[in-house]
């Protein structure tokens, strides 16, 4: 009896830890797998990595970043389930309906991007958006590495008009929407850190890729200092399009500061979370993959999903400069709405920032404007 007992245990005990190391041969004849669920992301990744971001935190690499958000967040608690199914693929699936919403505009060229891989990998749209995502944040220096779960269904359904936020709408709507989706203000901010590695194509007319802040190739902690100087009052927005933004602090006209991201860095709710992100790379890191991983399931029930983390880059590691204002501002320029002190940081010396247009080094167009 007690002989037969420890031969079970031991024989359970055998079978766990062989579930924890036994890796399972992909079709590919290239990858080893934890679940064979996973091998057509890491296959899929070789292909993203090759022949859609080229490796680099460009502008393909962006616009797939910030396609994660647009489909996501077409989830209500409050509109039940007809409003849209979260992280589903709809966007790219029902393209023509979800495009008509403003909101949108511009990811039609993630979704052109994108959209072919669905049948050459035969992936659902939910999972190709938040897995080509999380392998093009994986290429901005001092992104974290995202989490990936797979196994979302497709879309059967658009979502609702009206539930992706406008840079030009009010705070308390804002927060208000990202609540009816699941998300506190301080996981907005946190989920904001995207705007590090961001370009506006839309909101200026003939004007693209007009950056968030002065290093848009690398996920910093720029954004959340730069939000916070104060604007040249000489140099409003583009004329039409003043409602979306607000006065950008260099005394040029190189980047751009969303009404949106100034009034969440100075709200009651976030101002002071704002604030403490300024030159605290590791906790960036940390809210916006905990949010990114949160962000990634709405809608879903992790339970029905597999963890196929294992397919996403390793991340490129922070260049590890520490904040600073750009050439041409200074601690003077600051605006804050949280008493909590504020970092000291050096200022760049030269002439006013001039911001590059494609990533370090890189000689492929098609990671800069086009
Ligand atoms: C209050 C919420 C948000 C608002 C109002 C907002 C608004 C915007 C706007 C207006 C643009 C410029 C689009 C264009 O003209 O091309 C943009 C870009 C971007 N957004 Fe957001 N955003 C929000 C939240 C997010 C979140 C949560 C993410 C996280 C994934 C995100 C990721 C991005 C990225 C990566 C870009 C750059 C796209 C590119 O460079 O082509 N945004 N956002
Ligand atoms: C939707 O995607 C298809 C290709 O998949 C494209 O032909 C069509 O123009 C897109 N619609 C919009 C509104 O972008
Ligand atoms: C695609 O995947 C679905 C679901 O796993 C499967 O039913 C279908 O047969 C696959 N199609 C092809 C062409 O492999
Ligand atoms: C999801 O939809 C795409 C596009 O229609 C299709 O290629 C893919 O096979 C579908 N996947 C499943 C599992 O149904
Ligand atoms: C504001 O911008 C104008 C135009 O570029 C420039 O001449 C001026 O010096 C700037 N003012 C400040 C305070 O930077």
């Amino acid at each position: 009896m007690v002989f037969k007992l420890s031969v079970g245990l031991l024989a359970l005990a055998t079978a766990v830890s062989a579930a924890n190391y036994k890796r399972v041969a992909c079709p590919d004849g290239i990858h080893t797998a934890s679940n064979e669920a996973c091998c057509v992301f890491l296959s899929l990744a070789d292909e993203l990595q090759t022949n859609k971001f080229d490796s680099q935190c460009g502008e393909d690499a962006h616009e797939a970043l910030r396609l994660t958000f647009h489909d996501a967040i077409g989830f209500s608690f409050s509109g039940g389930p007809s409003m849209g199914g979260g992280a589903d693929g709809s966007i790219m699936l029902f393209n023509d309906t979800e495009l008509q919403d403003p909101a949108n505009n511009g990811v039609d060229d993630a979704i052109d991007n994108l959209k072919p891989l669905l049948q050459q990998f035969n992936v659902t749209a939910g999972d190709l958006i938040q897995f080509a995502g999380a392998v093009a944040v994986s290429n901005c220096p001092g992104a974290p590495r995202l989490q990936f779960l797979a196994g979302r269904p497709n879309a059967t359904i658009p979502a609702a008009k009206g539930l992706v936020p406008l840079p030009e709408e009010n705070v308390d709507d804002i927060f208000a929407r990202m609540e009816d989706a699941g998300f506190s203000p301080t996981e907005l901010v946190s989920l904001l850190a995207s705007h590090s590695v961001a370009r506006s194509d839309t909101l200026i007319d003939n004007r693209e890729a007009v950056p968030f802040d002065t290093t848009p190739f690398t996920f910093d902690t720029q954004v959340f200092l730069e939000v916070l100087l104060k604007g040249n009052e000489t140099l409003p927005p583009a004329p039409g399009e003043a409602a979306a933004q607000v006065p950008n602090p260099l005394a040029t006209e190189g980047e751009m500061r969303l009404q949106s991201d100034f009034a969440i860095a100075h709200a009651p709710q976030s101002a002071c979370f704002w604030q403490s992100m300024v030159n605290n790379q590791q906790a960036v890191m940390q809210g916006f993959h905990d949010a990114m991983a949160k962000l990634a399931i709405v809608g879903h029930d992790a339970s029905n999903l597999i963890d196929c983390s294992e397919a996403v880059p390793v991340a490129v590691p922070p260049v590890g400069k520490p904040a600073s204002f750009p050439a041409g501002t200074g601690p003077d320029l600051l605006q804050l709405s949280c008493n909590s002190p504020f970092p000291t940081l050096s200022t760049d010396q030269g002439p006013p920032t001039t911001i590059p247009e494609c990533p370090d080094g890189d000689t492929n167009l098609n990671d800069c404007p086009s």
